[in-house]
């Protein structure tokens, strides 16, 4: 059996001793990030990271890597040809050595990201989990013929879990990789990779291009010589690459794109108030928001409506918001000022129309959006994710079940759904007509579980097939068909 990544309790007071030793020394450390190729790199831009709860703290500095070092690492990139066992015996090692380093990446993932104690936790296992389950794909898989060179594009909001679970995807194949994290995590990203070189990723097999999406994404992804591309972002960027790609890469070059979701939840007359209330809270707030499968939309049944809107907003006066390296936060900010900006303005306009039902206050300074309800006459109000902690609410007749199940499915995405009701005939009412990747039915709607729960969506939300499932890396294989066949 593949061993559980290690849970840490945050109740218990010898773990948060043992986080509070390991994290310490990284409390104001600076991380020097840079690209990690094969080839030597030389006076390129320089950014500044700065933690998004306080600006006063500079986290690091990173090298940005140009389109000329897409080149030569595309051009000294080679397959990683060796046994899969190998392969498998450096990604568990790899796993291993992302536990013994929990202290750092704890650290690292709070002052860059502005993940919470209890996000950094859920996102570490989620790492460790992707690597140990891809590693075990590649010996259950084997043997298996790679494709040759697989660009990894991803999101600043799973700096750690989504990065490495691409890459360990990808090489379990065997291919060689040539990662772009997101422009806001490059220290994240560099510590992961300079741990994966530790453990015997050869560095022909595994580079590192830190840089800016328009720059360092788009030469990768218009290079004809990539064999494959996996992305997670947003839907726009998806499109993109998804027509650079057109242009430039060889037609039977894969496209993995795991996208962005309009997810909504369900409650009606029969849930248990206290369950959905914590679930909603959880599904909306929990990382502020800032998870492609966090609960965007809410349906409530009008005739419960009212006690539970005020059960809902009580819970929300209890959420504390502040720095996330302290215990007690519950949110912490979203990424930067330009992603705060969006929220707000969007709260904005609904506060001017007289539509916000809910708002918290949010500290002085850092870029943090107080979790906020909106209300609208349904999903169909909503043209785009809010990517932050704003749940929509309306409330719906037990008539208008069919049609809500319509109006979900006509926005295109299909990420996640949640849904709250003691009547099985009800849940499958609206469960067999939904189009969507996850459904979670009485219980929240987030942190899908490696290898349990596969994760990925339908049309707009995603290419498939899920991260975390038995057809994921068998896509970055050259003999997926005949295994997808088998
Ligand atoms: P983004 O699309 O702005 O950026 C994602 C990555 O693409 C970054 O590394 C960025 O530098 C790169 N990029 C940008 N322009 C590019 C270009 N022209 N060519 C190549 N690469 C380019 O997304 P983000 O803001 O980093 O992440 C948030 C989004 O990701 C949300 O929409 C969220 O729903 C989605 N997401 C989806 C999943 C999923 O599994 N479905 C998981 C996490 C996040
Ligand atoms: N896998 C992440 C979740 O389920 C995106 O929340």
């Amino acid at each position: 059996p593949r061993k559980n990544s290690r849970g840490w309790d945050l109740h218990d007071l010898d773990d948060l001793g043992e986080i509070d030793t390991a994290r310490t020394p990284f409390q104001s450390h600076q991380w020097q990030a840079k690209p990690l190729l094969v080839a030597e790199v030389v006076g390129r831009e320089m950014i500044d990271v700065i933690n998004p709860a306080r600006p006063e703290d500079t986290v690091g500095h990173v090298l940005q890597a140009n389109s000329e070092d897409a080149k030569t690492a595309i051009a000294n990139a080679k397959v990683w040809d060796v046994p899969a066992s190998e392969r498998a015996s450096a990604l568990r090692k790899a796993a291993d050595l992302y536990e013994e380093n929990f202290g750092e990446f704890f650290a690292v993932l709070t002052r860059e990201a502005g993940k919470t104690p209890m996000d950094a936790i859920a996102e570490l296992r989620e790492a460790v989990d992707f690597l140990r389950y891809y590693a075990d794909e590649a010996e259950r898989l084997a043997p298996t013929d790679p494709r040759g060179i697989f660009t990894c594009i991803s999101p600043w909001n799973f700096p750690l879990a989504i990065f490495s679970g691409q890459i360990a995807a990808a090489l379990a194949a065997g291919n060689a990789v040539l990662a772009k994290p997101a422009e806001p995590t490059s220290l994240t990203a560099f510590v992961a990779v300079t741990l994966m070189h530790r453990a015997g990723v050869p560095q022909s097999a595994l580079q590192l291009l830190p840089g800016r999406g328009r720059d360092i994404g788009a030469a990768l992804t218009g290079s004809p010589q990539i064999n494959g591309t996996c992305f997670t972002g947003s839907t726009a960027t998806a499109q993109t690459i998804n027509k650079s790609l057109a242009e430039h890469a060889s037609p039977d070059a894969p496209l993995i794109a795991e996208t962005g979701g309009l997810n909504a939840m369900i409650v009606d007359s029969t849930a248990l108030p206290e369950q959905a209330v914590r679930d909603i809270i959880a599904s909306g707030f929990q990382s502020a928001g800032q998870r492609c499968s966090a609960l965007r939309v809410l349906y409530v049944q009008e005739d419960v409506a009212e006690p539970f809107f005020e059960m809902l907003f009580g819970a929300m006066d209890e959420l504390v918001l502040g720095n996330p390296w302290e215990y007690a936060t519950d949110v912490g900010p979203v990424i930067n000022e330009g992603a705060a900006k969006g929220i707000r303005d969007h709260i904005a306009a609904a506060r001017k129309e007289g539509r916000v039902l809910k708002e918290l206050r949010t500290p002085d300074s850092g870029t943090f959006v107080a979790p906020t309800v909106i209300r609208v006459d349904g999903i169909k109000d909503l043209e785009q994710e809010i990517f932050g902690p704003v749940i929509h609410v309306a409330t719906y007749r037990a008539d208008q079940l069919d049609t809500i199940v319509d109006d979900i499915n006509d926005t295109g995405f299909g990420l996640t759904f949640g849904m709250h009701s003691r009547i099985d005939d009800r849940i499958d009412q609206v469960t067999a007509r939904l189009n969507v990747g996850n459904m979670y039915i009485n219980r929240n709607q987030i942190g899908a579980i490696v290898g349990s729960q596969p994760f990925g969506g339908e049309g707009l939300s995603g290419t498939g097939p899920k991260a975390g499932g038995p057809n994921y890396v068998k896509r970055f294989t050259a003999t997926a068909a005949q295994h997808i066949a088998a």
